[in-house]
């Protein structure tokens, strides 16, 4: 192989192991190194040049000397793909200790004409308009500002993993291509399926119950669907979601199930993206660490939803949609509770039953059911979890008040019929959880190829 010498060294030119060996003083100044990665950015002072290079986990600098380095600064330019043989030249002034003299330097995939973005100036990229970002979105991505989106996405999805598998929890896969709503068949995506009609799924709620029965402990994530059309910036058509659900739980043991899982993420992400988290807090929002350190060690609040709509009509005057018993609560009214009243992510409890999903299990009031959405502050509702209703009579009631037809759900109601247990579990919005960890207010920025109510 080319590049990659598995058997011998696994990353033969990687920047990640000459850093390591340089800290562990067995590459010093003077010794020769070879990496590879793409030109980032080039300042050309004349008789020398800082050339950036971009690897997979950073932007590291390079140095162009005329007479020393072997080839004419004007034959490279950004996006370049390189590798590059120099010299290792120790300067307590560089990010890493060290900067890399380039002598000879090979184009492996060079860039055709001017590129659409200056990708590496950060601050240009920050006032782009969203839409040119996505036109040229192959470019966009290589920013380090989307780059280290993207890795915090990868965070996030190691750390659930791995919080979960722990916690002995089974991973399975739902099917996407369904025949009927789990969250009740509103705003569905169509799709032909042969001669029938079938629909992309909102969420494999009902698949993750039968699992249930299976394993207890179980999670899925993936991609779902939703048309409806809300443009806004935590709103996305295609967007994915981690679901796990557990047997043998209430709504007191699905929260603390979610408030658990989050914290693990934020330790997990804090603890393998320090560069990206440090980067975050630096240009978006500068106690971002301090926030979420803090929230690792402190409990999240919780209040009923009849307590959280005495608070909030309080305050009225201050909204768009007034609140009372009832109503739905809006993004404006959740991001009021978690960021001036608790000052941290709240749970809210126990909804009108009139305003949430069949399955929810109907508490002692007849009026209520048994839900708890986890909302965060500058996102607003992150998770929606709840206790499932296990009554067959009280389901199936329920069901034909709705208006649902019991022959659409009839392998559902079959769980409930052959045998069951009271269970629980909660849908976390991936990409929301992104945009919280790293204080980015649109969804649209956070997922690499957004698919949303305002186009693709
Ligand atoms: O609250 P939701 O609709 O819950 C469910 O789908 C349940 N089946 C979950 C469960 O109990 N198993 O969605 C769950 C989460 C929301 O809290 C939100 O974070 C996210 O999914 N979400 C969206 N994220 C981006 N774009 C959208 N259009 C979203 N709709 C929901
Ligand atoms: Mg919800």
């Amino acid at each position: 192989m080319k590049y990659i010498d598995l058997q011998q060294s696994r990353d033969a030119r990687d920047i990640e192991i000459i850093i390591k060996k340089f800290k562990a003083g067995t590459l010093q100044d003077g010794d020769p190194v070879s990496v590879k990665g793409a030109i980032h950015h080039i300042k050309n002072m004349g008789e020398f040049a800082f050339v950036n290079v971009r690897s997979p986990r950073r932007v590291f600098q390079c140095v162009w000397e005329a007479g020393k380095s072997s080839f004419d600064i004007h034959d490279i330019q950004p996006e370049d793909w390189v590798l590059l043989d120099g010299r290792i030249v120790a300067d307590a002034r560089s990010p890493l200790g060290f900067d890399i003299r380039m002598e000879t330097i090979t184009k492996v995939g060079g860039a055709v004409g001017s590129l659409p973005l200056e990708i590496s100036n950060d601050r240009k990229i920050k006032n782009l308009q969203l839409d040119t970002m996505l036109n040229n979105r192959v470019v966009a991505l290589r920013n380090p500002r989307i780059r280290a989106i993207m890795r915090v996405a990868d965070g996030v999805m190691y750390g659930f993993r791995s919080f979960l598998r722990e916690e002995g929890f089974v991973e399975f896969v739902p099917p996407k291509l369904v025949m009927g709503g789990a969250e009740g068949g509103a705003d569905m995506f169509m799709v032909k399926y042969f001669d029938q009609r079938a629909y992309l799924n909102q969420s494999p709620q009902q698949y993750k119950q039968a699992m249930v029965g299976v394993f207890e402990k179980v999670f899925t994530v993936g991609p779902v669907f939703r048309g409806e059309n809300s443009n806004t910036p935590r709103h996305a058509a295609e967007f994915w979601m981690i679901e796990p659900e557990i047997a043998f739980a209430d709504l007191a043991d699905e929260m603390d199930l979610s408030e658990a899982m989050v914290k693990s993420v934020i330790a997990y992400v804090l603890e393998t993206c320090p560069d990206e988290m440090a980067f975050f807090n630096q240009f978006f929002d500068k106690t971002l660490l301090e926030r979420l350190n803090a929230l690792i060690n402190s409990d999240f609040a919780r209040v009923s939803y009849t307590e959280a709509v005495e608070i909030l009509s309080k305050h009225n005057d201050s909204f768009q949609y007034k609140v009372e018993w009832g109503t739905d609560l809006q993004t404006e009214h959740e991001r009021f509770l978690t960021e001036q009243i608790y000052k941290k992510p709240v749970f809210v409890t126990d909804y009108p039953k009139a305003i949430k999903s069949f399955y929810m299990r109907v508490n002692g009031d007849g009026k209520t059911v048994a839900a708890a959405d986890m909302l965060v502050p500058g996102v607003g509702e992150l998770c929606g979890g709840s206790q499932r209703e296990e009554r067959l009579d009280v389901l199936t009631a329920r069901m034909d008040e709705l208006g649902l037809s019991r022959a659409d759900y009839e392998w559902y109601l079959e769980l409930r019929r052959f045998g069951t247990v009271e269970h629980a579990g909660f849908g976390l919005g991936f990409e929301r959880l992104i945009m919280y960890l790293t204080g980015i207010p649109n969804i649209r920025d956070v997922l690499p190829f957004p698919r949303t109510a305002g186009g693709f």
